[in-house]
């Protein structure tokens, strides 16, 4: 699949560069390995890692069926928390052992995927026992993916957006109302409204798939909000909705994060994505926030997705309210066209209906499970 050798050097750079963000916020993790598996040979290779002190392993190299544990979890698509190697010390593997005596005493071990084949693991390691608390974990969620779609990336390019779009999908596993189905689609709305104005605006295709792309990662800021304020049944406070506004300046941070760490592939179109998580949230007079900019000095992308995750937002149920049914939701959007939105994009979603309602029966379940699906949708909604 892969040759290992090849953009070594700068990705280990890459590599370091996201263990140092991944130290501010979590100091205990002094190691972070990333082992790639080529289906060839069933073989599992370092491919990179950035350590403290001594590293436990030069080159680790086994085959995948040599190690069960790591196999069931690429087979599971499951992650591994190890509380305390210790108990492992009589673990046939060598590779416990050594990482044991490198003074190694808990770990968290991702398997990552490319188009649905195994591609490689995450390891993550601390010197302290049971390091890796349910809080740690939600954090490394998103670094384990910026670090499989940087190695992915240096790997097969060609390949990279998809990765992004699996960062989306994972984010939206750590919180119960921001489900797999919102992210479905809220980009696909997007996607819609961005092709219907295309002409207009003269919007090209990479655009509409850039926009199509980045849409889900809108409330990345939001892994940072703590669940007290984010999963509140009722209405929030003041100070609370203050809180849950700082969800956009915080997602702009992860955003600049991953473009330092990325670099080039990602260059070229960073934009399009920090634009929609920084902006989605502005209104076309002005009243928005976090800036209170208005009209078009709002990015296009940003008045789009505005517009698709406000209509899913209302036609969803939320932890804070019931779903509204979608005659109801489009006359929001119309009374709203002009003030909060762009009045183009309510217009493009809403002269769209048959379109929005196949995408509703697509995507009908939370957690991104597919019932009632049919043949018919299977055309490019
Ligand atoms: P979200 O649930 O993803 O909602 C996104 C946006 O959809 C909201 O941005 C708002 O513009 C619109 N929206 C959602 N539900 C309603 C509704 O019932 N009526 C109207 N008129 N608009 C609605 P906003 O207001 O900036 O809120 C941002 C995020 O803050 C929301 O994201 C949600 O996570 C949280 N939030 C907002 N209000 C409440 C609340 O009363 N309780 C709780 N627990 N969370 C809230
Ligand atoms: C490695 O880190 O090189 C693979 C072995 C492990 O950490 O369990
Ligand atoms: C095993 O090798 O079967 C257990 C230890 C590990 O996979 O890290
Ligand atoms: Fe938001
Ligand atoms: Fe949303």
């Amino acid at each position: 699949m892969i040759g290992v050798s090849t953009d070594a050097t700068s990705v280990r750079a890459q590599l370091e560069n996201v263990h140092a963000s991944l130290r501010e916020e979590l100091p205990g993790i002094e190691r972070v390995a990333v082992a790639v598996y080529d289906d060839r040979t069933d073989m599992l290779e370092t491919f990179i890692h950035s350590t403290d002190g001594d590293a436990p392993f030069a080159l680790y190299e086994a085959k995948l069926a040599d190690v069960p544990s790591l196999a069931e979890l690429a087979r599971s698509h499951e992650e591994r928390i190890i509380g305390d190697l210790e108990a492992l010390r009589r673990s046939p593997a060598h590779h416990t052992r050594r990482l044991l005596e490198t003074g190694y005493r808990s770990s968290y071990t991702k398997p990552f995927y490319d188009h649905g084949e195994l591609f490689g693991f995450v390891f993550f390691d601390s010197q302290q026992t049971h390091y890796f608390t349910d809080t740690v974990v939600r954090h490394l969620s998103l670094y384990s993916h910026l670090i499989s779609l940087l190695i992915i990336n240096a790997l097969t390019p060609a390949s990279m957006l998809r990765s992004a779009v699996d960062i989306a999908r994972e984010m939206s596993h750590l919180r119960d109302e921001e489900t797999g189905a919102h992210l479905d689609r809220m980009s696909r709305y997007a996607r819609m409204i961005a092709r219907t104005l295309a002409d207009r605006e003269g919007l090209d295709d990479e655009f509409v798939e850039f926009v199509f792309l980045f849409a889900p990662l809108h409330d990345v800021g939001k892994i940072a909000v703590p669940d007290r304020v984010l999963l509140k049944p009722g209405r929030l406070t003041a100070a609370e909705f203050e809180i849950m506004r700082s969800h956009v300046d915080k997602g702009v941070a992860i955003i600049d994060k991953m473009a330092d760490s990325f670099g080039v592939g990602l260059a070229q179109h960073i934009d399009i994505l920090r634009n929609i998580v920084q902006f989605h949230h502005e209104s076309f007079d002005g009243s928005g926030y976090p800036a209170g900019i208005a009209g078009r000095d709002i990015p296009l992308e940003a008045r789009i997705v505005s517009v698709a995750d406000v209509f899913d937002a209302l036609t969803t149920r939320r932890p804070y309210k019931e779903a509204w049914s979608n005659e109801d939701a489009f006359a929001l959007l119309d009374d709203l066209a002009g003030k909060k939105f762009d009045a183009d994009c309510v217009e493009a979603l809403s002269s769209n209906r048959p379109w929005v309602e196949r995408i509703q029966d697509r995507f009908r379940l939370t957690h991104g499970a597919f019932e009632g699906f049919h043949e018919a949708y299977l055309e490019d909604l």
